[in-house]
């Protein structure tokens, strides 16, 4: 299996489905986001499993601990693959998360968000956040991995310097990829995926540059080839 991820960004089932069927599970997993999700909900996700795809179920949760930790369990009775939740939703949140999802018999793995990248230092200061984002960024890291999840979602550039920190089977899940031929979108600090899994990157986020393209898994394999 590859470590892509494709990022299924539509505004409704009959597009991600249509999509999906372009591709191929064996080469690919499938993530579903907030505006997908809250379209689309369990249904979808129970179509793409159907259809053979792993799915990371990315709604980020940040809550009181016994909600999140009740989500969590939630999305493991869907079935996915993958969920997450906020680092910044304190250690006893991470816990409760982890834990209620330890006795699940379909453990999905369990990421955190550190410090999203769309913010910057400012940002951090205005919310009562000091240092840098790369110090926040590894201070959350750690406390997801005290807590024993199994990773967290990173920016590329964050790539190294959380390897460096944390043991080698922490998952690092890295969006912000755009391979050599590719446009950037909206993305500005990109990586090409072979940097980036050159890096440490367990697992990668790519969305328009397949979900766009006109042959959408001849991109896929174009990127593999690539890596
Ligand atoms: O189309 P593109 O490859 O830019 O899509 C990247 C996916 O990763 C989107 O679903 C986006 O929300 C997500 N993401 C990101 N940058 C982050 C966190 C998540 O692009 N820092």
């Amino acid at each position: 299996m590859s470590p892509l991820i494709i990022a299924l960004d539509f505004a409704d089932a009959k597009s991600a489905l249509a999509l999906a069927k372009q591709l191929d599970p064996t080469l690919c997993r499938v993530k579903v986001g907030k505006e997908l999700f809250t379209r689309s909900g369990p249904l979808l996700i129970e179509q793409l499993i159907n259809l053979g795809f792993d799915v990371f179920l990315d709604l980020k949760y940040h809550d009181i601990p016994n909600t999140v930790a009740r989500a969590c369990l939630a999305a493991a009775d869907l079935g996915v693959w993958m969920v997450n939740v906020h680092a910044l939703g304190s250690r006893s949140m991470l816990l409760a998360a982890r834990e209620a999802l330890e006795k699940h018999s379909q453990r999905p793995l369990l990421i955190a968000v550190t410090i999203l990248t769309s913010l910057e230092k400012h940002d951090l200061y205005a919310i009562g956040l000091h240092g840098s984002v790369e110090e926040n960024v590894l201070r959350l890291a750690r406390l997801t991995d005290a807590c024993g999840l199994d990773g967290v979602v990173c920016s590329p550039h964050e790539i190294s310097t959380i390897r460096k920190a944390i043991a080698n089977d922490f998952k690092l899940v890295t969006p912000g990829i755009r391979p050599v031929h590719s446009g950037l979108d909206d993305q500005k600090r990109i990586m090409t995926p072979a940097e980036a899994v050159n890096l440490g990157a367990d697992y990668l986020v790519i969305g328009r540059p397949i979900t766009a393209a006109p042959d959408p898994l001849q991109a896929l394999m174009d990127i593999i080839n690539e890596i």
